[in-house]
């Protein structure tokens, strides 16, 4: 990590502005998964105990530049106040003197929540003037947000120019260490696995990652457009026509040989779970069935690849895990990934799905990294700059 962090700055008395994500969900009103809100406390609880006033800005959805009652972060202020177990103040709007006042008259050490930054358009819009706005709230910048690090939004970017120094906090520092080591410097066999319905949100990926690894694994919908491009039939499985050639590329162009396909699927007429599923060789596709997940063959292939790796990086699922009868094979990578990390390897899950489908398998401390960005780091691993994180201030 080639920025500064909270680690390396002077702390107390100064009010640190925080951007954290809790763009979190919610249901019936109250926050349904708060692993994001957990993941920044240790950020909150070292800025806090150093005796700086914490001032935590987010957003919330996508409520169109305007306040909307739903998307509200009030109920998050009380997750987090259980969390902290001590009490978070709410400033009813982001910018403004009400905001800047119950910035000022934080004690030392205490933590204040502002509402949806997202309620002005001008976020978005990464608004020199609203940045400015933002910026009275602090002494410095802390971006602890990697979830939303891919935006350059005034929360995010705007900020920095108007407030020195700006740092990276404990959890940025964390993902991009993960993450970035993943790429630069992996203990071999690399492996990765790459998964999810569509190759077009994976292609960058997949162009990043393949001169870098030992092994890339494919497997979800998208292995589809592989098969068709190997001339396969795939019956009514989910196929990008329009990414067949560059999936045929792929497959003939260098790095191919570590390129590893499923042998085996698992296909019904539907992927709801109401019709009956049968394993089928990928080579032997009926045409009227569609293939859900990876069949049992290649969840072995996958798993016993995975457990000889050293550095493995897993972004999207096998198959459509939510419905239970193809969630196997997503499963068998989620528990191969944490046997591999009880062998010594690091493991690095990339957000979204794949997060989702750690949790749903109970194995999220079993595995070295579960990343809370979804589209994060997904640009991460294309190899994009982040903006987010181009913005904060050097190492010294
Ligand atoms: C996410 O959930 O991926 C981040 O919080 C970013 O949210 P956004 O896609 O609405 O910018």
């Amino acid at each position: 990590m080639d920025r500064t962090t909270v680690r390396q700055v002077t702390l107390p008395g100064r009010r640190a502005l925080v951007r954290v994500d809790f763009n979190v969900p919610f249901k019936d009103g109250k926050v349904a998964d708060d692993t994001r809100i957990k993941a920044s406390l240790p950020t909150i609880r070292f800025l806090s105990k150093a005796g700086a006033k914490v001032i935590l800005m987010s957003h919330l959805g996508r409520p169109k530049g305007k306040p909307d009652r739903a998307q509200s972060l009030r109920p998050v202020a009380d997750r987090l106040t259980e969390l902290l177990g001590g009490s978070v103040s709410f400033a009813d709007d982001c910018i403004g003197p009400e905001a800047e006042a119950a910035s000022r008259a934080l004690p030392d050490g205490g933590v204040l929540l502002l509402e949806n930054v997202r309620f002005h358009a001008e976020e978005e819009k990464n608004d020199a003037v609203f940045a400015r706005q933002l910026a009275a709230l602090g002494d410095l910048f802390v971006n602890d947000a990697f979830g939303s690090a891919h935006r350059a939004h005034a929360s995010t970017e705007g900020v920095t120019r108007f407030l020195s120094p700006s740092v990276a906090g404990l959890l940025m520092e964390k993902e991009l260490d993960y993450l970035g080591s993943a790429l630069e410097s992996p203990a071999r066999p690399f492996v990765a696995v790459l998964g999810g319905s569509k190759i077009s949100g994976k292609i960058d990926v997949i162009h990043n990652l393949l001169p870098r690894v030992d092994r890339l694994l494919v497997g979800g919908a998208m292995a589809f457009t592989f098969f068709r491009a190997e001339g396969y039939e795939v019956g009514k499985s989910l196929v990008e026509a329009d990414r067949v050639e560059m999936a045929r590329e792929l497959l003939h162009g260098p790095g191919a040989g570590k390129l590893m396909l499923p042998s085996d699927t698992l296909a019904a007429t539907v992927l709801d779970g109401s019709a009956p599923v049968r394993v089928v060789s990928v080579s032997a596709m009926p045409v009227d069935l569609a293939g859900g997940d990876i069949g049992p063959a290649t969840a072995e292939e996958f798993a016993g690849i995975l457990r000889g790796a050293r550095t493995i990086l897993w972004n999207g699922p096998m198959g459509v895990f939510e419905v239970p009868v193809f969630a196997q094979g997503t499963l068998a990578v989620a528990r191969a990934l944490a046997e591999a990390t009880k062998a010594g390897a690091i493991t690095v899950v990339g957000g979204g799905d794949s997060a989702a489908a750690v949790n749903q398998a109970g194995l999220e401390s079993a595995v070295s990294h579960v990343s809370t960005g979804g589209g994060a780091s997904l640009e991460f691993l294309e190899g994009r700059v982040l903006p987010g994180v181009a913005a904060l201030t050097p190492r010294p």
